[in-house]
């Protein structure tokens, strides 16, 4: 696949107040956020140190506004065994990315099922207060979004969940031992390499985290290659 891939993307806004019903306002910043990070038009790209500058990537993957559908619903915290997706179940997912933007609980910022699976439970769920201007410091640029829409498009963390010895599968990343919080300084040494701390993929402050590697693009866009997962999106 070449070029720019353009996803549609329906937006489902489950709120039990009026703080949970996020404004379109904050709906069309996310979109920029996510735009501009699968861009790499994000303003802090020049804080990569250059041990990974020469790696940074423009994913050439694109997310634009399809239908933002908003549901009252008395209940508060929905937990991340995908009830909030029973309830108001994604629309066309073979074509659209779905996120379900809700009170989850439990201090969880948000879930994201990986490509192959039902398309039934397809798509991303987003804790209200993280995006772009909410309550969720230091997870309120709406880099949470960034995070799980790069799990959709298969993405693992960084540290591949494992002490050193479990992969990503991304050659460029360097293996690491378990996630990084706050805002770590470099070089952060782990596993005998320099943690790649400001990747999305890891756990750090939303302000410290602002690049997909190389590798991370080739992974993401074989999905949209003929006979991929998410072939049915690339056209
Ligand atoms: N804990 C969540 C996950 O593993 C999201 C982490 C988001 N991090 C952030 N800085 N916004 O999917
Ligand atoms: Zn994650
Ligand atoms: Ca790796």
């Amino acid at each position: 696949v070449t070029g720019v891939i353009n996803i549609p993307v329906y937006v489902h806004v489950v709120y039990s107040n009026s703080s949970e019903n996020v404004s379109d306002n904050q709906i069309n910043s996310q979109l920029s956020v996510l735009n501009k990070d699968f861009r790499k038009t994000n303003n802090d790209i020049n804080q990569v140190p250059s041990e990974f500058s020469g790696i940074t990537a423009d994913s050439e993957i694109t997310f634009s506004l399809a239908g933002t559908f908003r549901h009252a619903n008395s209940r508060t915290s929905w937990g991340t065994n995908d009830a909030v997706k029973s309830a108001y179940p994604p629309v066309t997912p073979e074509t659209h990315l779905n996120i379900w933007v809700c009170n989850i609980g439990g201090g969880i910022l948000g879930y994201a099922q990986f490509p192959g699976g039902s398309s039934s439970t397809d798509g991303v769920v987003l804790l209200y207060s993280s995006l772009p201007g909410g309550s969720a410091a230091p997870y309120n640029q709406g880099r949470t979004a960034t995070h799980e829409v790069g799990h959709y498009l298969n993405l693992r963390h960084i540290w591949g969940d494992g002490r050193c010895n479990r992969d990503d599968f991304v050659a460029d990343t360097p293996t690491s031992d378990a996630p990084n919080y706050g805002c770590p300084s470099y070089p952060t040494v782990n596993c005998r390499s320099n943690d790649m701390t400001m990747n999305y993929m890891d756990y750090t402050d939303d302000a410290c985290m602002y690049m997909f590697s190389e590798g991370q693009k080739s992974r993401m866009r074989a999905l949209f290659a003929s006979g991929g997962p998410r072939a049915s999106m690339a056209n």
